[in-house]
């Protein structure tokens, strides 16, 4: 858009800028630059227009995208250009990915390349690196402490060896995914070092106070995030003798957004990865980005500014990189992290469905779909050019971050219903072998999370070792049946590294006196190769894993309804032990797919004549997982018990 005051900043900063950009050819980072500018002025000036140095910054801010411009590679400049044109490229059914922490995966990043074929064998062609960046040792937050951020942990490898990586994973057609930590530093980083020798410039990078006048005045609106390792939301930094704003670890220091220098700073860090090789940074805990006193300090409106103002620079310096935001927050706040009043997203085309993964265990525990069923209908209609990601575990723990709304609905009262979800999962609860761990228990208000592998979660742990084939049974059916479900939705797919496998609790973190506080680190697992190998072995656990997870993929990829076009819809069935969805080709409704998912350990009946829009004999429907018609009586199917079908009309 053309507006006059945007226009002639730009065209003052063009004069001014330094000789070593003015002389190079920037043919595409100018049209960019003059299509976006208007949106980056706005932004800017919204937010640090009120500062005596906004030209100076505004120049500093064009002069980062134009640098890292110049540094970016040939092939990527290329890469660019090819999804300028093909701009739907993310929402493909084709992509469905891994997150996995190196170390544990494969030593290092040489091992990881050398271990691609893994991927290749599952299907799986986007991998998500935890963070690799240099952090301390012990204080780490799992790599998201960071204590340099343009540094690898030398134990992981090398900025050579990211690039021999991401070249290969390009030659392979397969995305890379590299996290950039936004919202705080280790404070060891740099800023933090020089903030406690008392440098007011690097102070500013961060909140802090002298006294507790500001920082209670916070806290009386801000939740605790980890209520047992680090209560409180201030650390007192005896060197400096001032309060710093620590919301997550005592060690992680929150940047100041107020502070146009730390946008600057870490949009060039952002780019920075972008050219390293990147197809996709997941950008950290991003509701949390701005700090306002009498607010919960999460989902502000200048949060989802400063993600915009990133968006519309790295479409400028380095348009091929998307984002993924990675806000576990409330779902209606969720789907504002793809950018709100808008058409197509403006802020992170992809978002973590951190809904959709808790109601999956919701069933999982209930052993029904009633509060799946109903999350999903309240599930907020997302932005055109925006796509979900679709997980059932991450290194991270379960949030029961339902809508108390919802639970009422589906006939629950909240507090007692998540109380019987974190009985469930520890095990505590009558009947159950799940085996999971409480995470961020907050006596104060009640609240808890849950830690655990998938595999322990479902109950595989426990029926594996005492010898129970039924229960061993249900659990891989119910891995399957998971999987088949984020498959499908709509959306990138995310597994978890060892999920295919099967693989357990780990508990070998409370050895090690950094991370025994931290529950989660039970499902960070060192993946063991060799049993690993028993994927090939039929009758293995693993081979009963990872073989239908491999076909399903295989199938997903094939099956054009299953790209993410807003192209759902959510099917009333009738029957509450059933998850049912219809995935649809616009164009040609010819094209569809029944999904169908039964959470209980029972056969249920479903008849299709109450399905509406859905009434074909059974006979003339034939599941794409098996390729085979499915079980039915008198056009009624009859889903077996932790069963699914993807049906179509043949
Ligand atoms: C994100 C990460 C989590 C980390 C937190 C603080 O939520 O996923 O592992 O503890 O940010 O950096």
């Amino acid at each position: 858009m053309y507006e006059q005051v945007s226009h002639s900043l730009l065209n003052d900063i063009l004069n001014r800028i330094n000789p070593e950009i003015s002389n190079q050819d920037l043919r595409h980072f100018y049209t960019r630059l003059g299509a976006n500018f208007y949106a980056i002025h706005s932004l800017f000036e919204r937010l640090y227009g009120h500062r005596s140095d906004f030209a100076e910054q505004a120049q500093n801010l064009v002069e980062t995208m134009a640098r890292q411009y110049i540094r970016r590679p040939d092939a990527l400049r290329q890469l660019d250009l090819e999804r300028e044109r093909d701009y739907n490229w993310f929402l493909s059914q084709k992509w469905v990915g891994m997150a996995l922490y190196v170390g544990g995966f494969a030593g290092d990043l040489r091992g990881l390349r050398e271990n691609l074929n893994y991927f290749s064998e599952l299907g799986v062609n986007l991998v998500h690196i935890m963070p690799i960046m240099l952090c301390p040792e012990g204080r780490s937050d799992g790599g998201y402490a960071v204590s340099d951020f343009r540094r690898i942990d030398p134990r992981v490898g090398t900025l050579e060896d990211l690039a021999a990586l991401s070249e290969e994973m390009r030659r392979r057609d397969m995305l890379l995914v590299l996290d950039v930590v936004v919202n705080h530093t280790s404070d060891e980083h740099e800023w933090a070092q020089r903030a406690r020798s008392g440098a007011p410039t690097y102070q500013d990078y961060y909140y802090t106070f002298g006294n507790r006048v500001v920082p209670d005045m916070f806290e009386q609106n801000m939740p605790e995030i980890f209520p047992q390792q680090a209560p409180g939301n201030f650390t007192w930094d005896e060197t400096m003798q001032r309060w710093v704003m620590t919301v997550f670890n005592s060690y992680q220091w929150d940047l100041n957004y107020g502070n146009p220098a730390v946008f600057i700073e870490m949009l060039d860090i952002i780019l920075f990865w972008a050219n390293q090789g990147a197809d996709i940074l997941r950008l950290d805990a991003v509701a949390f980005l701005w700090k306002k006193i009498g607010s919960t300090c999460q989902n502000e409106r200048e949060a989802h500014l400063i993600l915009q103002l990133f968006k519309d620079c790295c479409q400028v310096a380095a348009p091929g990189v998307i984002f993924i935001a990675e806000a576990i927050v409330a779902p209606v706040e969720v789907a504002k992290y793809f950018g709100e009043d808008a058409v197509i997203a403006k802020e992170c085309e992809i978002a973590y469905n951190a809904t959709f993964m808790a109601l999956l265990w919701d069933a999982v525990a209930t052993k029904n779909a009633r509060l799946l069923n109903q999350g999903i209908k309240s599930l907020p209609v997302k932005l055109e050019r925006a796509t979900w990601l679709n997980y059932i575990r991450c290194h991270d723990d379960i949030g029961l971050g339902f809508d108390d709304q919802d639970i009422v609905l589906a006939g629950y009262q909240p507090q007692e219903h998540r109380r019987f979800l974190i009985d469930y999962f520890t095990g505590r609860y009558p009947g159950s072998h799940a085996r999971g761990l409480p995470f961020g228990e907050n006596e104060k208000t009640g609240d808890a999370r849950i830690s655990g592998a998938l595999a322990s979660l479902v109950g595989l742990e426990h029926a594996l070792e005492v010898g129970d084939s039924q229960g061993t049974e249900d659990a891989i059916a119910l891995i399957i049946l998971l999987h088949a479900m984020i498959f499908s939705f709509g959306g990138i797919a995310l597994l978890y590294y060892g999920d295919a496998l099967g693989t357990c609790n780990d508990d070998s973190y409370l050895d090690d006196p950094h991370k025994r506080e931290d529950s989660r680190w039970i499902h960070r697992p060192a993946i063991n190769w060799e049993r690993a190998a028993r994927r090939h072995t039929p009758g293995t656990a693993e081979f009963r894993i990872f073989t239908p997870l491999k076909r399903m993929i295989a199938v997903r990829k094939e099956i054009g309804v299953f790209a993410d076009f807003n192209n759902r819809e959510l099917l009333e069935v009738g029957n509450p032990h059933l998850f049912a969805f219809g995935r649809y080709n616009l164009n040609k409704p010819s094209e569809r797919v029944l999904v169908i998912g039964n959470f209980s350990h029972k056969p249920q009946p479903l008849a299709l004549a109450d399905v509406a829009g859905w009434s074909p004999r059974c006979g003339r429907l034939v599941d794409l997982i098996t390729g085979k018609h499915p079980e039915g009586i008198n056009d009624s199917l009859v889903i077996p018990g932790f069963g699914c079908y993807w049906l179509s009309e043949t």
